[in-house]
Formats: C-alpha cells, structure tokens, sequence
C-alpha cells in the first residue's frame, strides 16, 4: 500500500508532441492521471466544464439542486475512526479511501459498526487539479443518478479539506479482481456481466440530453456490488461533450497511460469515442487478465483477427471455462472500439445492444469446438453515419 501522505504520484503533460513522447517514456506500476501542466488553459477547461451546472452558493460553485449532503470534516473524522489505516479501502491518485459509517436516516456520523457503510475519499492537499476534480465529480455525480454509476451521498469542503462521501461497494474495484493474485478468479459470465454494466453506465452518459465524455474508463473505476453489479466511479475528468456542429471538444490530455485513445493523447480533440477506445481496452483486460498498461492493445493485436490463435490471449485464470463463440464476438467488439480512426468505432449503445445479445445466448461452447462464422449488422437509429457494428457470430455445432 502506498502511503497517503506522500506527495501526489500524478504525472504532467500538455497536448504536444511532447505530451506523447512524455507518455511512454514513464510507465509505473500503476496507472496515472495525465495531469495537464498549463494552468491558464486548465482554468478555462474548468469553466467550460462547470460553468452550465452550477449557480454560486456560500460554498463555491456546488450545484444548488443536488440532494447531497454536507459532511463537516470532524464528522468524516469520527465516521471513519479518524482515517485509522485498518479504514483504508484503497489509494488512488488523488489519495486515500476509508470505509466509515453513517446513521441510515440521518445520515449523521456514528459509531463504526453501527448504521451505513459508506466509502470516504479524502483528497491529498496538495494534489494539482484537485479541488477541480472535486467539484467536477460533486456536480456530476450530484446531477446524475443511474443504477450503473456509483452514489455519491455527501462532500465535505471544509478550509483546505475535500472530501467525498459515497455508497460503499463490498467488492471493490474490477482492477483488483482481475490482477490480484489473492483474489478468486471472476468467471466467465461475471465478465460478461460487468462489460453490460461499464457499457450501460457509459451509454448512459453519452446518449444523455446534454452528452458527457467520462474519461477515464479504466478497471480500478469499476466499482463492484455484492452481486457483482458495476458501477462507474470517479467524474473527475468528466467533460461535457460537443455541443451543435462542433464534432469534438478540445481539452488538456488527462486519463490514464495505456486506456486513453491515441488521438487524444496525440492532438487533445475529445469525443465519445475516446471513451469507446478505453472500453474496448477494458474488454481486452477482461479477456486477457493482462493489464492495459503493459502494453496491451499492442500485444494483443496480432491474435485478435485469429480465431484459432484466440486461445492465446485469453486468460489463463478462466482454465478454458468460457464459450468460444462469446469468446471471439467479444475480440470482435473490443477490435471495432480498438480502431484508429474514432469515427469508424461503434457506439456505446450499440456496443451494449451486442453484449446483451451475447448474454442472451447463453452458449455454453468451448475453445476447442469447431466454428462457423455468419455477420451480424447492428443499427442503431441514433448512429446512422456512423459505422455499423460487427457481430461474427460463430454457430453451435449441432449436438
Ligand atoms: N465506493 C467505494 N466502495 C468501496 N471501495 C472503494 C470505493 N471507492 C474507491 N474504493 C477503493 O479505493 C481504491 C482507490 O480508488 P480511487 O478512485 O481513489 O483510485 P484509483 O481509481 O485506484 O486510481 P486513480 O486515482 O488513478 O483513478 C479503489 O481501487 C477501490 O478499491
Ligand atoms: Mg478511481
């Protein structure tokens, strides 16, 4: 466990050329925001981004129609045992998170072990773009409520302390059940289940009224329920997306080394479709069991085309437990948001739409089974121009 007092770990980097020679020169165990270094820009993001959600109140710009509650920093303090170490959940970026406890009606601090469990992320004070972060998360996430994001209950903002009160997930992050050693492996259907769930939340905010671009989709920001059900966390780098002809929004390069698009890494131009690549580099995590960052999509490449070398990337974890047919439908889709050009990967709605169908098959076929292959066309009617989505199918040999 790292410790969160330290100084923040996050690295910094601009939309340049330098940007991207930046990025792969660092790589580190764990993945970091790419924090961007230019402050005036990063003001004028800032803005951009809170400016439509937020009227001024006493406490800076909070959203004034969100139900979130008001903690002060003594009541975390008592909720959380004092953010004893035995609390710790977890240590992202921006620091540390602790499990504490709330009154279920009023919501008030109490004793540990009595009332609610609740997560509380407390921000390291000196972490850069953090009180932007903060409050980009609060008005996102105080604005949105769906089964597959995680609920936010509460804030603090007390002098220089920012902290973030949400519903606790008993499971934790994807990231640890996939590339612990310790933890039992996740199944086959499990894997598919948390693709659905990632890929509803992800719709959910791209085919929203005014269109939001989360990210930073990656495996440690996919919280887990007790039944396995998952929801997106952190909005940090939430942006509002595109508005009226304009295609893209054009923003400071900030998410994580091996999920964020090439695109946006090389030229900062966000749009969905970032999002899409970062989901299919997730698909490709829960294939493999292999982490993004060591160079993922890149070693993955030449098999994802192959059928019959399919076997090669995927997880040893599952010991052959998984249908052949899911199996390639799922490298079929993961290829299409993999793709370079943004346009020509599909949508979240429709990604979904494919996912779905394959969990409705319910196949039960094995690697080593022969395959047939037929086209499936999905359509969405929101995404006529775009281009359309690629489902082989491989057909059950008969029994
Ligand atoms: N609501 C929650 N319930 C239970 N555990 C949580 C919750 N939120 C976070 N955690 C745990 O805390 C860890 C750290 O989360 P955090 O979001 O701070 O960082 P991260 O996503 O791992 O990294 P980064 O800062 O790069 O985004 C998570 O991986 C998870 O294990
Ligand atoms: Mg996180």
């Amino acid at each position: 466990m790292g410790n969160c007092l330290d100084s923040s770990a996050k690295v910094e980097t601009s939309h340049s050329s330098q940007a991207t020679s930046e990025i792969s020169r660092s790589s580190s165990k764990k993945c970091h925001p790419l924090v961007p270094s230019n402050l005036l820009s990063s003001l004028e993001d800032r803005n951009q981004n809170i400016s439509s959600l937020t009227t001024s109140t006493p406490e800076g710009e909070i959203l004034s129609s969100s139900n979130l509650k008001p903690f002060s920093f003594s009541e975390l303090k008592n909720a959380t045992r004092n953010f004893r170490p035995d609390s710790l959940l977890g240590e992202g970026g921006f620091g540390c998170v602790f499990k504490g406890w709330i009154d279920e009606n009023t919501w008030a601090a109490t004793r540990p072990g009595s009332g609610i469990v609740v997560a509380v992320k407390k921000l390291k004070l000196e972490a850069p773009q953090g009180h932007k972060e903060w409050l980009t998360e609060v008005n996102y996430l105080g604005k949105f409520h769906h089964p597959n994001l995680v609920k936010l209950i509460g804030y603090c903002l007390e002098g220089k302390n920012r902290l973030l009160v949400y519903e606790f997930m008993p499971r934790g992050s994807l990231e640890n059940h996939l590339f612990r050693t310790c933890s039992q492996p996740l199944s086959w259907a499990v894997r598919i289940k948390v693709a659905i769930a990632a890929a509803r939340g992800l719709s959910f905010l791209h085919e929203a009224e005014s269109p939001v671009i989360y990210r930073d989709f990656k495996a440690s920001n996919i919280l887990l329920d007790a039944e396995f059900n998952a929801k997106l966390s952190d909005f940090g780098l939430a942006r509002a997306g595109p508005t009226g002809d304009r295609t893209h929004v054009t923003t400071q390069v900030m998410g994580t080394r091996g999920y964020a698009a090439p695109e946006y890494v090389a030229t900062g131009r966000l749009t969905s479709k970032s999002d899409v690549y970062s989901f299919g580099v997730v698909l490709l995590e829960l294939l493999s069991g292999r982490r993004a960052e060591d160079n993922l999509v890149n070693w993955a490449s030449p098999y994802l085309g192959d059928k019959r070398r399919l076997f090669r990337i995927m997880d040893t974890k599952l010991e052959g437990r998984y249908p052949q047919k899911g199996a390639y439908m799922v490298t079929n889709l993961a290829t299409q948001c993999l793709r370079s050009e943004p346009r020509a990967r599909p949508r979240m709605v429709d990604i979904l739409g494919a996912l779905e169908e394959l969990e409705s098959l319910k196949t039960t076929t094995r690697i080593s089974q022969p395959i047939q292959r037929a086209t499936l066309t999905l359509t969405n009617p929101k995404s006529k121009t775009e281009a359309p989505l690629l489902i082989s199918h491989q057909k059950s040999p008969r029994r």
